[in-house]
């Protein structure tokens, strides 16, 4: 995982990319509210770039700019090397937008709902009508096509939403919390969708609180706090929280007790698995290493040793410590 922000841009211009999506020092306030103030990030062809950042922190925002829908007051753009408010026809072509919840009509079928997008973009209806089919199989809808639109549940109606976005073949895709509403057998279609969406060659950007899900789905990824672009802090080989699972939780508590290590009961092992966990914080890969040789050796049952939160949710809370 890498991060993506250009934050020594300010006074370059945007560089020329036919590909994927450049942001340069990108504006936008809604009144007082500086909902964008800086914004420089770079999403490659052929990855999956996550958009992280809390409530409020311009997520939608940036996605509505990228999507040709909300014009910036000031900065650059350009998606598969198109600026969506100079060349919006031409870039909105090239692009595929997902809201955070799709709207849909009540009179219209999911199929018709499709349809209607595939004929804005000019599809053929012959073609049109293929494309709609393989769509709806894709995101697991066959069975409701003909089904008014309006009556299918909010998971449903997001993998329509999802459908809609793809109709026209998109290179850049702009998702807002896809994973929103999901049940778990639909989110890992999501993320073997996307995945196979970056190796054909697209550009994918994706916003999501659920850090865990895109710590798996995302090469990249792009922190975004109070409006700006914003690099967490390095948080590899600091102290962190790993879960510790043992066959006889009393044995491995009573061994951290006896060397004086702290740990909290891991209320997570107990729902999840029913055994007994522990929550111990852990000095980086080397410390867990320790404590592995260590439990072992002195005949503790060890089960696991896992890191409480993945390189996502560890790096985001590093931002909301600043924000504090
Ligand atoms: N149409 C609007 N009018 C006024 N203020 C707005 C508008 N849209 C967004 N804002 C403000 O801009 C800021 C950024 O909002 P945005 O929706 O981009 O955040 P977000 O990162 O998507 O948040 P969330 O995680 O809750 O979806 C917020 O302070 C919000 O109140
Ligand atoms: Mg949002």
């Amino acid at each position: 995982m890498s991060s993506t922000v250009d934050d020594d841009t300010t006074t370059l211009p945007p560089p020329v990319l036919t590909d994927g999506i450049v942001v340069h020092d990108l504006h936008r306030a809604f009144g007082s509210v500086k909902a964008l103030d800086g914004v420089h990030l770079t999403a490659r062809a052929g990855a999956v770039t996550a958009l992280v950042g809390p409530n409020g922190s311009g997520k939608t925002t940036l996605l509505l700019v990228l999507a040709g829908l909300l014009v910036p007051d000031r900065g650059a753009v350009r998606v598969a090397g198109h600026d969506p408010v100079a060349h919006g026809p031409l870039a909105r072509a090239g692009t595929g937008w997902m809201p955070d919840t799709f709207g849909t009509w009540d009179s219209l079928t999911a199929r018709e709902v499709l349809l209607t997008f595939a004929a804005a973009y000019r599809l053929s209806p012959a073609a049109a009508a293929a494309r709609v089919t393989e769509l709806l199989a894709t995101v697991h809808l066959s069975e409701y096509a003909d089904r008014p639109a309006s009556v299918l549940s909010r998971g449903q109606k997001q993998r329509l939403g999802l459908a809609r976005a793809l109709v026209h073949d998109p290179s850049v895709l702009l998702l807002d919390e896809p994973a929103s509403g999901l049940d778990p057998r639909s989110r890992v279609d999501l993320r073997i969708l996307l995945r196979r969406l970056a190796d054909e060659g697209r550009t994918v950007l994706v916003s999501s609180h659920v850090l865990s899900e895109l710590d798996e789905m995302a090469d990249d990824a792009v922190f975004l706090s109070r409006g700006r672009t914003v690099v967490p802090e390095a948080t590899a080989g600091t102290s962190a929280s790993w879960h510790v699972r043992a066959l006889s939780v009393e044995a491995l508590t009573a061994w951290l007790t006896s060397t004086g290590t702290a740990w909290q009961p891991d209320g997570a092992a107990a729902t999840a698995t029913g055994a007994g966990g522990v929550l111990v914080d852990v000095d980086g890969d080397d410390g867990a290493a320790r404590l592995v040789r260590d439990a072992v050796t002195a005949g503790v049952p060890l089960v696991s040793l896992v890191p409480a939160a993945g390189a996502l949710e560890q790096a985001y809370l590093t931002l909301e410590e600043e924000r504090r």
